[in-house]
């Protein structure tokens, strides 16, 4: 069962009273639809930017369902580009929270494609401070990654020690950093990054070249077709439910503006605080599968053992306890338990994913 944080509820309850427009950048993929989804709930007002590159129409209408029309009617949709700096003006007009996600993700589309990776997460970026800046925002939250530890062998990964990145998407989000940190010195824009350890749930994208490792494998083994392991399996990750990246983005935003408004700019590793190698993940993901689907299912899943890919950091593990101490965060979800949760949209969305 997952562990709620009284203070998450705590703030939830407080933006309920006093609500508050937001804009969420990204809102068409994963974790920007999962934002807006959590934002409408609490009736706030949500202004959304996607140029859907990476995200789709489909999640910003599943958002929609979810919520009741009072709270569906709080919600603007832009179609814009980030690298249109008055695209991200116009987004962010009357702003409060900016909650700014949108970026092309991946380690390898970084790799084969790093001038449009740049675009969207470095210029995208820029502009995205600026208009946040000249709209005198109360607080800028980014989505940052652990990433950005590069080569730093130190485990389990703290904020202040950082490595060379190993990547071209892992230079756009340490420059992000770098960026922030100006903008909070010159400008004083109050700027919280976020470095993600591998997020997962629902309406994460199971499909194309550069899907993430979960939503992928239990597509696969759905299909029974072969869930391919890049190295030896022991390769390890911090796997953070989506549940406890949203409850990070909200306490970072009000928190910025609240309790430390002294500390302008401030990095935290959102994650669990937990290793699962990625041959412990296919047992999860199996027996997981296994138990809300029948047996029968997923019965042929053995991993095919690939080469190690380029880019990748061997292992990867957080602490969490500051991000703990200066915003409260505490995560709700395990690995199992975030996967106990998601599994019926993953069986669902496995079935009326052609029609998407
Ligand atoms: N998912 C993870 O495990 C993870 C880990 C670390 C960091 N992150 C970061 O979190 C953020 C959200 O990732 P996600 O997993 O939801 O990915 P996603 O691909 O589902 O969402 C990213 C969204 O940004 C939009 N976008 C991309 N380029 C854009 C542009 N130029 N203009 C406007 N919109 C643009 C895409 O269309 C998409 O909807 C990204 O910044 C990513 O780098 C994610």
């Amino acid at each position: 069962m997952p562990t709620p944080n009284p203070i998450y509820e705590q703030a939830l309850k407080e933006l309920k009273a006093t609500p508050r427009k937001w804009l969420v950048t990204g809102c068409a993929g994963f974790i920007g639809s999962n934002l807006l989804e959590a934002l409408l709930k609490q009736d706030q007002t949500v202004v959304g930017l996607d140029n859907y590159a990476t995200g789709y129409p489909h999640n910003i209408e599943k958002v929609k369902e979810l919520v009741s029309e009072d709270q569906r009617n709080r919600f603007t949709m832009i179609e814009g580009d980030l690298s249109d700096l008055d695209a991200c003006k116009h987004a962010c007009e009357g702003v409060d929270h900016v909650l700014h996600q949108g970026a092309l993700g991946s380690v390898p589309r970084s790799i084969a494609d790093p001038i449009n990776s740049n675009a969207a997460n470095v210029t995208g970026f820029l502009n995205m401070l600026v208009a946040a800046r000249d709209a005198k925002v109360k607080s800028f939250v980014y989505a940052s990654s652990s990433s950005v530890y590069g080569d730093h062998p130190d485990l389990p990964k703290v904020e202040a020690n950082v490595g060379n990145p190993l990547s071209p998407y892992a230079v756009t989000k340490k420059v992000n950093e770098l960026y922030a940190e100006q903008f909070a010195n010159h400008y004083g824009l109050p700027c919280r990054g976020l470095r993600y350890f591998n997020v997962f749930g629902p309406r994460q994208d199971p499909n194309g070249a550069y899907a993430a490792v979960i939503p992928k494998w239990i597509a696969a083994m759905i299909q029974r077709e072969a869930v391919r392991i890049f190295g030896d399996g022991e390769t390890s990750r911090d796997f953070c439910y989506i549940e406890n990246v949203v409850q990070a983005n909200l306490l970072a935003a009000v928190h910025a503006t609240t309790l430390d408004a002294e500390a302008d700019h401030q990095v935290f590793n959102i994650a669990v605080g937990a290793q699962t190698t990625l041959n412990a993940l296919h047992t999860l993901l199996q027996g997981a599968l296994q138990e809300y689907s029948g047996p029968g299912e997923a019965q042929n899943s053995t991993p095919v053992y690939e080469d190690f890919r380029p880019g990748d950091v061997r292992h990867s593990l957080a602490n969490i306890d500051q991000v703990a101490e200066s915003i409260g965060y505490a995560p709700t979800h395990t690995i199992e338990e975030g996967i106990a949760e998601a599994m019926p949209w993953y069986i669902r969305n496995h079935e009326v994913v052609g029609d998407q």
